[in-house]
């Protein structure tokens, strides 16, 4: 089954209005694959979206960076996936290894969580209660990967593993167990890309080699086979992401599993125009 190639654009907690509007005239002008070979995701920060949607080339579509776990409501500083639906944004990465880190976003209890439980002055508030119940029963990245596509949001869902785990030898343990808390809420997987993103390689300048990228792709799209069943597995998009550049996408596009990218610093920049075409 041919899978379309895809690259998405994280431009993470980047950029000024003035930058923005850089970035999306060069995006704008640069000569790309046509929509029927590549479909191109670009996501500013949340305060940029309808910016960039208004401006962007209309081939190409944008992604929130996040959404919150359920419907909205006295959540300060969250945003829900119905604002992104009403805003007309189609696409929201979900469970980034910087939020899975350093938010304490998890696929199982979220230490976070543990610690306002246990400092929470509201303890015996019944709403703030079952919020934090919800959290450990819950996991929480896979319970957002649901409550997202339950809302019409399409999912680049990220999953990966650290420097430790990858040395010793947990890498395929920690990717399928990430993918599995996403599997055992979702039934249908058409509008999810999975991004394997090791975290070793994130911002580091350490690309994983195409064959180490291969090898976590082809294991995972495996486990899908096994995990989930063979047309999800044959038709679901698997891109890698981590320290991807102009000037090795071309040799990591070209491996069997690698369907694109997720491209964090590169994508404020002209090469993205390059990334985007890595595959043609
Ligand atoms: O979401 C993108 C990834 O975190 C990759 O970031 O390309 O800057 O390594 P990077």
């Amino acid at each position: 089954m041919a899978r379309k190639f895809f690259v998405g654009g994280n431009w993470k907690c980047n950029g000024t209005s003035e930058e923005v509007k850089k970035i999306v005239s060069i995006l704008n002008d640069g000569k790309v694959a046509s929509a029927d070979v590549v479909d191109v995701v670009v996501s500013p920060p949340f305060v940029f979206l309808p910016l960039v949607k208004s401006s962007l080339r209309p081939e190409f579509h944008v992604a929130a960076q996040n959404c919150w776990v359920k419907k909205g409501g006295a959540y300060t500083g969250e945003i829900s996936a119905e604002m992104l639906v009403n805003l007309d944004i189609p696409w929201v990465i979900l469970g980034h290894s910087e939020r899975r880190q350093l938010l304490s976003e998890s696929n199982e209890a979220s230490c976070l969580c543990a610690k306002r439980l246990y400092l929470s002055s509201n303890f015996f508030d019944i709403q703030y209660l079952l919020i934090h119940i919800f959290y450990f029963l819950g996991q929480f990245v896979g319970d957002k990967v649901a409550y997202a596509l339950s809302k019409g949001l399409k999912v680049i869902a990220c999953v990966g593993e650290t420097l430790e785990q990858r040395e010793s030898g947990a890498t395929m343990d920690v990717v399928a167990a990430q993918t599995k808390a996403i599997a055992e809420r979702i039934s249908d997987w058409t509008n999810v890309v999975v991004a394997y993103e090791p975290v070793w390689a994130i911002g580091t300048g350490k690309v994983a080699t195409p064959a180490q990228a291969q090898e976590v792709h082809s294991e995972l799209r495996k486990w899908l086979q096994t995990n989930v069943s063979a047309d999800v597995a044959a038709s679901t998009r698997i891109i890698y992401g981590g320290s991807v550049s102009g000037a090795n996408c071309k040799e990591l596009a070209a491996q069997p599993d690698v369907d694109g990218f997720l491209v964090g610093g590169a994508s404020l920049k002209p090469e993205f125009v390059d990334i985007i075409n890595a595959a043609t």
